[in-house]
């Protein structure tokens, strides 16, 4: 296993080119199941999701070739409808094939993807949704057994509950689904807007784009013809180097970005006392002389992202007061906080509330275990300012979804390496 080691309190500044999002790519590249026609698609980020993605489409019959971060896929020859375990449980968001599987072939098998470190993670909204529109779901030996034979009807779909995954499986479902679907209380992440105008592109009549109720006019299992395509920025890759400039005190700047999708993160960097100037396509952070606490709650886009949070933490241990943070979207995303407590800081917990008592300077390099993304990438920016030494294991999660961190970092002047264990 690798591991990351990071000398702290090196001076880092210059430029960052942020990569395409990871979660932008992912229903896309489950997208494709419903193309006729080969695509290419640009600012692909090279992470292991993806390409565990890709794996999953090879393994069911699709071709697809990758030069950097262009990758030509075509699924025309699709036979096989199960995804497996082996799989499934290396990735999650594999859950994204079971829409686009069911409305094209009328059946499919997906392996029933378990918790993870962050929570529970159900996937009963996406079930509900995809019963709703006339398929028989039963789970069976661990797997998703979806049927729908005659193909899946057009419906009225009224999440529960905001879901990122189950509105782009039941998007993606409703595409070939005879007649009018309509999608209440969908999610609005800009992920969410790139996925609808990729297939309003390939020709589905889809309304509403960007807001919470979305209508779709489906095909009857009419394939899509979709044009190429660039996966967006990522925001959340954004963030991260936003926060490492923060907690270093640098002036970065961050190109291939797009700074409206970053909105509640940049107010509550403004909020903590930094400046940050916006171009078009890029963002720049200063220093500051001191760090405001701040109060966060995590909410559904266009509130503050869930995705962020762990980052804001590492953050906020270096601000000049207390912050107190209210996780709302998953039950167990503190992972980073026992760690980032044997780096010296002082956070309290209290279910879903952590009490961050900030004080700058007082981080110190220590082994620290990464427990899923975005708490990796938490430790990745508490140790840029931690005096000595920090090793950070596990680094497989922060492979999954950081393009190039530690050259990205190692540009920027930061003294990182990747060793074996
Ligand atoms: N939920 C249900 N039932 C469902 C689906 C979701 O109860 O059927 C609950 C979840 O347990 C959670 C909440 O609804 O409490 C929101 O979950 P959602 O479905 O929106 O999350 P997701 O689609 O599984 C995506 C991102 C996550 C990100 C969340 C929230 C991808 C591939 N993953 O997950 O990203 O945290 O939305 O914004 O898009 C990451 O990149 O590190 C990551 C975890």
């Amino acid at each position: 296993m690798k591991y990351l080691k990071i000398i702290g309190q090196e001076k880092i500044s210059g430029e960052v080119k942020i990569s395409g999002a990871k979660n932008a790519a992912l229903p896309l590249i489950a997208a494709t199941i419903l193309a006729k026609n080969t695509i290419k698609i640009g600012n692909m980020p090279d992470v292991v999701d993806t390409n565990t993605f890709f794996k999953l489409l090879n393994n069911l019959g699709s071709t697809s070739k990758r030069e950097k971060n262009t990758v030509t896929i075509n699924t025309f020859d699709i036979k096989e409808t199960k995804a497996t375990y082996d799989i499934v449980k290396t990735m999650r968001a594999s859950i994204l094939v079971l829409g686009p599987l069911l409305a094209r072939f009328g059946h499919c098998e997906v392996s029933l993807p378990g918790g993870c470190a962050i929570g529970q993670r159900p996937v009963d909204l996406h079930l509900k949704a995809l019963e709703a529109m006339g398929a028989s779901i039963e789970i069976k030996n661990g797997y998703i057994e979806a049927k729908c034979e005659k193909g899946l009807q057009g419906a009225n779909i009224v999440f529960d509950k905001v879901t990122v995954g189950g509105t782009e499986n039941t998007i993606m479902a409703a595409a070939l689904a005879k007649g009018k679907s309509k999608i209440i209380n969908a999610a609005k992440e800009p992920e969410i807007v790139q996925l609808c105008e990729v297939l309003k592109d390939a020709g589905l009549e889809i309304k509403g784009i960007g807001s919470s109720e979305l209508t779709i006019i489906g095909t009857n299992k009419e394939l899509l013809n979709f044009k190429d395509f660039d996966i967006i920025p990522d925001r959340i890759e954004a963030g991260t180097y936003l926060c490492a400039g923060a907690i270093a005190n640098a002036k970065l700047t961050l190109t291939n970005v797009i700074p409206k999708h970053l909105s509640a993160v940049l107010a509550k960097l403004e909020e903590m006392n930094f400046k940050i100037t916006k171009d078009k396509n890029s963002l720049t952070i200063y220093p500051t002389s001191f760090i405001k606490p701040a109060n966060i709650i995590t909410s559904e886009y266009p509130g503050f992202p869930t995705d962020m949070q762990a980052q804001f933490m590492a953050l906020a241990t270096q601000a000049q007061g207390t912050s107190v943070f209210d996780e709302r979207l998953f039950e167990n995303r503190y992972m980073h906080v026992s760690e980032l407590v044997r780096m010296g800081a002082d956070i309290h917990l209290n279910g879903n509330i952590a009490s961050i008592h900030g004080k700058p300077g007082t981080l110190s390099a220590t082994d620290v275990m990464a427990t899923d993304l975005r708490a990796s990438s938490a430790l990745v920016l508490a140790a840029l300012v931690a005096k000595g030494e920090t090793n950070i294991h596990r680094i497989y999660h922060l492979d999954r979804g950081y393009e190039d961190l530690e050259g990205k970092l190692k540009l920027l002047g930061a003294n990182v390496s990747r060793h074996n264990e």
